[in-house]
């Protein structure tokens, strides 16, 4: 009888825990540790649902593409179903993966698009029209990468975006005033008006509800990639390109394909460092200024003294100077990524440079390679219990995109065009240059210099980093790397800690307000470096397994980054 009463008892216990182990307490906050699972993004709303997602079973992918969902609506700044991406995935067997979900030029675009007839760029045509806007990539990429890797199904990791657009969420302070400040620009923009305009001002806490955007989740809740890339939304895409002079057709979007990528690898000080290969240049820069360092202690010169700095701007410079002539899109041009990184050409690179004096940026030009024919973003970490990463930055281009809603779909259009060199030789928004390689054609991906990256220390999982700010990227994620391997910083820390960066042309180093020691930046006038103050630089979401084998979140204090663990 009492063995009855105990299996029973043991039955009804099963029954009511729904035979799973109640999982322990969500922990939110920017620098948090956590046994099981972590999200770290921008939006305390998208790390919620992330983590959700872990919570019921899914994996780190699942958690990203619930994330990247979420984003969408509650971060419409960079969070976007409009703009495109890079993810790159680790997962526990060590085997690495990138999901390329970038825009793509549409077939109707030409090399000279945004010149006038004298051949200079018509001053805001590469940003705020309809023009500007490249074949949006977020909605096939995170249907592909769930397909390849998702263990719950879509339905499951998509609804949580349509419930957050439904029934809305309360906009952060920074929010609060972006919309404030840009509200103006959209109804100029919009010929309806858009869900972040409202009557008054917006306030910390008000809800934002975007029902027609939930529609158009739904629809790819309910159809996949038909959802978006035909019928209704497809549709509504199409009207609002003749609202204006956009060029996206039916067959654009219909023939968009995200591509499965090999991620490109390199070793630094005994570590593997994981990232992006083109069409994005940041995982290229990232492992040219690891190979650069490698010969030099940068512990032994110290945080930001003198030598410090000036070897780390010298090294930048040459690694924007090779972007400018070589980097594009590895379908339309050969990049050479392994000359680029070859060990003895990074040797060869580092060299030429006056250890007392700054080289002008008008005396770096683009290596010469042997066997060279010529011819506001957001990122997000997720660790998951089984140990798969996933290290996404995602992007409309700068804040809002466009700023354009697609009428009736809610969601804003990027302006991911100025990517391109648009005219060979003329700095984008991000002052960077470019050439030929960069250059406009029908169905092209325009370069990035996105550079979402892992870290592993001895064949195991260790970092997880990426973010956004243009061209200032991969200097800020190696930093962070630099930060934690030479300097010994815990990811709170490496992402806390002020930031510089020298991208060739302008020349000069951009270096946040307060981080330089005065004696330092009068040390580096008189070696003839120009200097340019700046609020922030970057906003990196990051995640380190710590030694005995918790995962910490370090969320940058550049925004409303927040981490959500268990
Ligand atoms: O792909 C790129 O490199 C740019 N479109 C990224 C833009 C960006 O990071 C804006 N954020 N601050």
């Amino acid at each position: 009888m009492r063995t009855n009463r105990i299996v029973i008892s043991f039955f009804a216990i099963l029954l009511i825990t729904g035979c799973h182990e109640t999982p322990s307490p969500v922990i939110t906050g920017r620098n948090i540790t956590a046994e099981h699972g972590m999200v770290v993004s921008a939006h305390p709303e998208a790390s919620k649902t992330g983590i959700s997602i872990l919570q019921k079973g899914g994996n780190a992918i699942d958690a990203a593409v619930a994330t990247e969902f979420a984003l969408a609506v509650c971060y419409p700044e960079a969070g976007n179903i409009g703009g495109g991406g890079f993810m790159l995935i680790r997962m526990n067997d060590g085997s690495t993966d990138v999901i390329d979900y970038r825009e793509k030029a549409p077939l109707g675009a030409s090399r000279d698009m945004f010149l006038d007839e004298k051949g200079n760029l018509t001053e805001g045509s590469s940003t705020e029209t309809r023009l500007a806007a490249g074949v949006p990539g977020t909605v096939d990429g995170m249907i592909r990468v769930h397909e390849k890797y998702g263990r719950l199904s879509f339905r499951e990791i998509i609804q949580p975006a349509i419930d957050l657009a439904t029934k809305g969420f309360p906009v952060t302070e920074g929010q609060a005033k972006t919309f404030n400040s840009n509200k103006e620009y959209f109804l100029r923009m919009n010929a309806s008006r858009p869900a972040f305009v409202k009557d008054g001002e917006w306030k910390a806490g008000d809800i934002l509800r975007q029902p027609e955007l939930a529609a158009t989740l739904e629809r790819i809740r309910d159809n996949g990639r038909d959802g978006f890339y035909s019928g209704k939304t497809a549709e509504m895409i199409i009207n609002e390109m003749k609202r204006g002079n956009g060029i996206i057709s039916a067959r654009d979007l219909d023939e968009y394909e995200a591509v499965f990528r090999k991620p490109l690898s390199g070793e630094y000080r005994g570590y593997r460092i994981i990232s992006i290969p083109p069409p994005s240049s940041g995982g290229i820069i990232l492992l040219q200024l690891l190979g650069m360092m490698e010969p030099w202690s940068l512990r032994e010169a110290g945080f930001h003294s003198l030598k410090t700095v000036h070897l780390i701007a010298e090294a930048e410079k040459r690694a924007f100077a090779d972007r400018a002539e070589y980097a594009g899109d590895p379908d339309f041009v050969r990049v050479h990524a392994d000359i680029l990184l070859d060990p003895e050409y990074l040797k060869r690179r580092f060299i030429d440079f006056d250890l007392n004096m700054a080289t002008g940026s008008m005396q770096v030009k683009a290596g010469a390679l042997t066997g060279y024919e010529s011819d506001e973003t957001t990122h997000y970490s997720v660790v998951d219990d089984y140990g798969n990463a996933v290290s996404a930055t995602t992007t409309l281009n700068n804040t809002f995109g466009s700023s354009i809603v697609v009428e009736g779909a809610g969601f804003l259009l990027n302006d991911q065009m100025d990517d391109f060199s648009v005219k060979p030789g003329t700095p984008n928004m991000y002052g960077l240059v470019g050439g030929e390689a960069n250059s406009i054609s029908p169905g092209k991906r325009m370069l990035s210099s996105m550079t979402p990256s892992i870290v592993e220390k001895d064949g195991k999982l260790f970092l997880v980093a990426g973010s956004p700010g243009g061209s200032t990227i991969p200097t800020t994620v190696f930093q962070v790397i630099t930060n934690v391997i030479d300097y010994k910083m815990n990811i709170r820390q490496a992402v806390d800690t002020g930031r510089f960066h020298d991208q060739w042309l302008p020349d000069y180093i951009m270096f946040e307000i307060g981080t330089i020691d005065s004696l330092v930046i009068k040390g580096l006038k008189g070696m003839n470096y120009n200097l340019r103050e700046r609020t922030t630089i970057g906003s990196v979401n990051a995640v380190e397994i710590l030694p005995d084998g918790k995962i910490a979140a370090g969320a940058d204090w550049r925004g409303n980054n927040t981490a959500c663990g268990y």
